[in-house]
This record gives structure tokens, C-alpha cells and sequence, in this order.
């Protein structure tokens, strides 16, 4: 991990800027004058408005909700078709409108999982598994697992979907240096097969709940370069943590791409993301995946460049957007270019009480612990089709690289086992809006730290000494920096 030495100036810089915005209202209110102080030193960038000048200072449950505050009113018009993409349930009536669901899903709408665009809560307890979670199947020999493709799917049109997924947990204990004692539920998954067909022992199922969605179109536009600097796969600086580029392939245009999104950073853009939860997740095919029977690994003809990132979106009511022939799919080009639109403009919610000196003593321990190497910003991003997402200087928390956090966080094999999986580092901005949005707090790939701190506690490998650090503070300083991530 190179960041500190890219920051390596110390000291603090105090800027004032002056935003003329809309916060909290849509077009139309009066423009208002917000002073915003941004300290920029060795370990990040301390703001209110983490994600730019397109930040939404909103606490309630839509605080995920918004749009970027500072876009304009095709992407406003773009986005409000989009929330109508993402909220319809799909049918598999062929009369219906948004027609096409099936013949296997594990929702009809992406609000189901994604609901008021937050996170799907993790199990409450044993039993199967709640919706908004999904299973991925994984493999070294996709054509053992064909018939079932990408993921285990909950539902299915005509009868019983794929399989039933059923977590039980086993309580592990541990010590805070200072002797207090804590307590984390491991889970331990099991798969009950629908159908005749079997699976190899060992594939791997991957258990991912579905993370909020906000501020995603800033993330898609972190400069590769930053990336690549930040990257140190074999950890040349020997701090013990080496952090990779997502890998990912860029399915249109058949090519290697730097993967950004989802809890392994296996997708590069927002629209692939998208069309692959429409196939996967709901069985609707799209440009990137036209044919029902096509699935991952199958030969299928995907065709263009994608849409979102490359053409200019005040285009987006031309059904050819000038450039490439529309495709067939049960979601149509505008459709998808609605939903990626829609991903892409959701607002960053704002930091809050940045001046109580609780939240100042967590922020401290955050760096203190090492938090801030994995964890990190700021970023600039760099021009895209959307305005107001370019050159914004944003503190998401994250390097959106993968990073091994040890055995006990990875996903298991159907006999059991588990194997080491590489995970995306999640943004922390918004965090402490969750509760108040999606009514939980649970946190991690699978849902199984039930607070702020069992997530902590679960870090190991890569993160085993930033853990080792946060067990040795005083439970004032613990409790400070629990109370710093609330304040995101
Ligand atoms: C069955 C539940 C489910 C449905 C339905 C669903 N998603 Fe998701 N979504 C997930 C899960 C689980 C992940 C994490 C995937 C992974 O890690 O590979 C995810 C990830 C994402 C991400 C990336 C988030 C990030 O931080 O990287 C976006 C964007 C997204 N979904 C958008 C959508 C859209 C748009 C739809 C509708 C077309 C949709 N999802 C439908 C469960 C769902
Ligand atoms: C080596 C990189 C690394 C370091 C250091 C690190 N983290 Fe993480 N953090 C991650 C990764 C990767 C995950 C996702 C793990 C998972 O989902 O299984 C994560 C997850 C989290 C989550 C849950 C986020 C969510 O969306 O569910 C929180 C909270 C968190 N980290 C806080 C911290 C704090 C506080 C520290 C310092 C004490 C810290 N992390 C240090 C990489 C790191």
C-alpha cells in the first residue's frame, strides 16, 4: 500500500470553497452559500461533503435517494425513468409491460434487494437465508456448474427455484486487550438442491448481500491511474498489505478492465453490473446478455461498446444514441442506459458532526489503527459523460482494491471447507445512515457482523494488524471511533 507516501506532505490546509447547491430540495429552491472547510493532511481529507459537490446533506430514510445535486435536467429526466426501471416488478406474462422475468430469479424488482437503495439486512438468526442475499456459484471448471449458471437462484416461474440456502452460526469469542471479552457469529453454510442435478463438491458458493447503492458513479470515475499507484500486489513497501486491482473483463467489448463494483470488485462499470443482475438476478436478458440459454461461460454474441460511459447522455431519448444499432433483449438499450444512469447519480450523503470532538478522537484512532490504509481517499475524478461526477474531489474511504482479509471471512466450498477470497475494500461513506435507511446495521459481504464493531473484529490477514490495533485501544477510544463511522 503506497498511499502514504503519495500523501506524504504532513500538515493541514484549510480551504474554503463556496458551492452554490440545492441540498435537500429538487430544482427550483433558491440557491443558498455553504461554507465548507476542507482539511487536506498526510492521512486524507476531512469534509462534509464526501462526495463532491454533488453531496446531499439529508439524514432521513431517503438519504440514499437523492440525485447528485449538482447534475442537469436530462440526467435528472434520465434518472427519474431509471428509479421507474429499478422500482417496476418484473412479469413473466408476456402481455405485461415490463415483461420477461425468468424461467429461474431471485427478485422481480431491483428496489426488492436494493430497497430505498440501501442494504439488504444480513440473517436475523439460523434458518435459510432472507431475500435481498444472493449466492453466487463459483468454479475453476465453469462446465461442471453450467446447468445452474452464475448463481443460485431462490425462484423460478414455473415451480421451485434452483436451491435453498441455509446459514447456522457458531458464536467465537475474543478479548480486547484490556480483558473485556466479545463475541462473533461465524456462519456456516449449507445447500438443499431443488433438482435432480448435482454439483461438484467443490464448488465454491459465494454469499453476498445486496450493498446500498449510492455514490457508485464517482467510484466509476476514480482515475485507473490512482488505482494502479495505489496497488502493491506483492507488497514491494513491506507493510504487510499488498491490495490488487479488481479483475474483471469488459463483456461488449470482450477485454480485460480494471473491476470496480461489487463486494470482489468482479465488474467495471455500473451498466455491465446492472445488465449482469438483470440476467442473473431476474433472468432478463439485454444487450450484454441477449439469449436466455447464453450464460456466462456458453458462446453468445455480445455486441458495441457500452452505452453509459461513452456516449454523451443528453442522447439517451434517441433509441439508437447515433452510434451502435439498439439490440434485442427483454431490456431495452434505453432501459438499461436509464438504470446505469440511475446507479451512476445517486447522491453521496454527507458527513455529519465533523466539529463534535468524539467524532474528531474516532477519526484520530481510524487513522491511528491503520484504518486509513485500505480505507482511504481523497480522490479526483476524471471527466465523464456526466458533469457533474468529473473532477469532483471526493472522500469515499475506500481503494477499491481487494484485499485478502484472512480464512475466516472466506467463502466456503459445498463440503464445507473455505477457501481465501480477495475483497473489494467497501466505501465507508454513508455508513452511519444505514440503520436509518434499511432499519439494521449489518455489515460485511454476508451479513454477519451484527454492529460497527464485529465487523472490525472480523478483519484479519492483510488487516490483521489494524485489527490487532483496534483491540488494544481503550474502550473510550473503541467507542469514539465506532462513533466516527456513524458520523460517515
Ligand atoms: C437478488 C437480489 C438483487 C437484485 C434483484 C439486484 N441486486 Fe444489485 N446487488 C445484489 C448483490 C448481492 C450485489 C453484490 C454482488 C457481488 O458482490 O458480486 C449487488 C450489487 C449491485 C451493485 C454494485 C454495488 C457496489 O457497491 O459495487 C449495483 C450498482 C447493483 N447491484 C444494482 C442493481 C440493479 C440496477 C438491479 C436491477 C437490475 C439490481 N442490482 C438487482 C443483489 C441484488
Ligand atoms: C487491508 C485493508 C483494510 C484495512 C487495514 C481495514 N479494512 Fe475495513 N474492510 C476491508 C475490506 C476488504 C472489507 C470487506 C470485508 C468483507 O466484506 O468481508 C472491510 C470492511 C469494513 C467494514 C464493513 C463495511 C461494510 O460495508 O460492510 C467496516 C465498518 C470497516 N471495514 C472498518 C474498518 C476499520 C474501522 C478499520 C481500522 C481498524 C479497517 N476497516 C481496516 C479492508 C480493510
Amino acid at each position: 500500500m503506497r498511499l502514504l507516501k503519495m500523501f506524504a506532505f504532513v500538515g493541514v490546509l484549510a480551504v474554503l470553497l463556496l458551492a452554490c447547491g440545492d441540498d435537500g430540495a429538487d430544482e427550483g429552491s433558491p440557491a443558498e452559500t455553504i461554507e465548507v472547510e476542507l482539511v487536506v493532511g498526510s492521512e486524507g481529507l476531512r469534509t462534509q461533503r464526501t462526495g463532491g459537490y454533488g453531496t446531499a446533506f439529508d439524514e432521513s430514510w431517503r438519504a440514499f435517494s437523492l440525485t447528485a445535486r449538482n447534475i442537469n435536467h436530462y440526467e435528472r429526466q434520465a434518472f427519474a425513468e431509471g428509479l421507474d426501471v429499478f422500482t417496476v416488478a418484473w412479469s413473466a406474462d408476456e402481455e405485461a409491460e415490463f415483461s420477461g422475468l425468468g424461467p429461474n430469479f431471485d427478485a422481480t424488482a431491483c428496489a426488492t434487494c436494493h430497497f430505498e437503495d440501501g442494504r439488504a439486512a444480513g440473517p436475523a438468526g439460523d434458518g435459510p437465508l432472507p431475500a435481498g442475499i444472493g449466492v453466487k456459484l463459483l468454479t475453476d471448471d465453469p462446465a461442471a456448474i453450467n446447468e445452474f449458471g452464475a448463481v443460485l437462484s431462490a425462484h423460478s416461474v414455473d415451480g421451485p427455484g434452483e436451491a435453498t440456502v441455509t446459514v447456522t452460526y457458531e458464536e467465537v469469542t475474543g478479548q480486547f486487550d484490556d480483558g473485556t471479552s466479545y463475541s462473533l457469529r461465524r456462519p456456516i453454510y449449507s445447500v438443499e438442491l431443488t433438482g435432480d442435478s448435482l454439483l461438484p463438491d467443490d464448488a465454491v458458493i459465494g454469499v453476498r448481500v445486496a450493498p446500498q447503492i449510492p455514490g457508485l458513479g464517482l467510484l466509476e470515475l476514480v482515475p485507473d491511474d490512482a488505482l494502479i499507484a495505489l496497488a502493491d500486489p506483492d507488497d514491494l513497501d513491506g507493510d504487510g498489505i499488498s491490495g490488487r486491482l479488481g479483475t474483471a473483463v469488459d463483456l461488449l467489448r470482450d477485454e480485460p478492465a480494471i473491476g470496480r463494483f461489487g463486494w470482489t470488485a468482479g465488474q467495471p462499470t455500473l451498466e455491465q453490473q446492472t445488465a449482469t443482475a438483470l440476467f442473473n438476478d431476474m433472468g432478463l436478458t439485454s444487450r450484454y446478455f441477449p439469449v436466455a440459454e447464453c450464460d456466462k461461460w456458453a458462446p453468445c454474441v455480445r455486441v458495441g461498446i457500452p452505452l453509459s460511459t461513452e456516449y454523451n447522455v443528453e442522447d439517451y431519448g434517441d433509441p439508437n444514441f447515433g452510434v451502435q444499432e439498439p439490440a434485442g433483449g427483454e431490456v431495452s438499450d434505453q432501459q438499461l442506459l436509464e438504470l446505469a444512469i440511475y446507479t451512476q447519480t445517486l447522491a453521496v450523503p454527507g458527513a455529519r458532526d465533523l466539529d463534535d470532538p468524539v467524532v474528531e478522537q474516532g477519526y484520530e484512532a481510524f487513522v491511528a489503527t491503520g484504518c486509513t490504509s485500505c480505507h482511504t481517499g481523497p480522490f479526483t475524478t476524471r471527466r465523464g459523460p456526466i458533469q457533474g461526477l468529473s473532477n469532483q474531489v471526493i472522500q469515499p474511504y475506500t481503494d477499491l482494491l481487494v484485499h485478502d482479509l484472512g480464512l475466516g471471512l472466506g467463502d466456503q466450498r459445498l463440503d464445507g471447507t473455505t477457501v481465501t477470497t480477495e475483497w473489494r475494500t467497501p466505501p465507508l461513506w454513508g455508513i452511519g445512515l444505514l440503520d436509518t435507511v434499511s432499519g439494521h446495521a449489518t455489515l460485511l459481504h454476508d451479513g454477519r457482523a451484527r454492529d460497527y464493531e464485529e465487523a472490525i473484529l472480523w478483519h484479519d490477514g492483510e488487516a490483521a494488524a489494524s485489527a490487532a490495533a483496534y483491540r488494544a485501544l481503550s474502550a473510550a477510544d473503541r467507542a469514539a471511533l465506532v462513533r466516527f463511522l456513524e458520523s460517515l
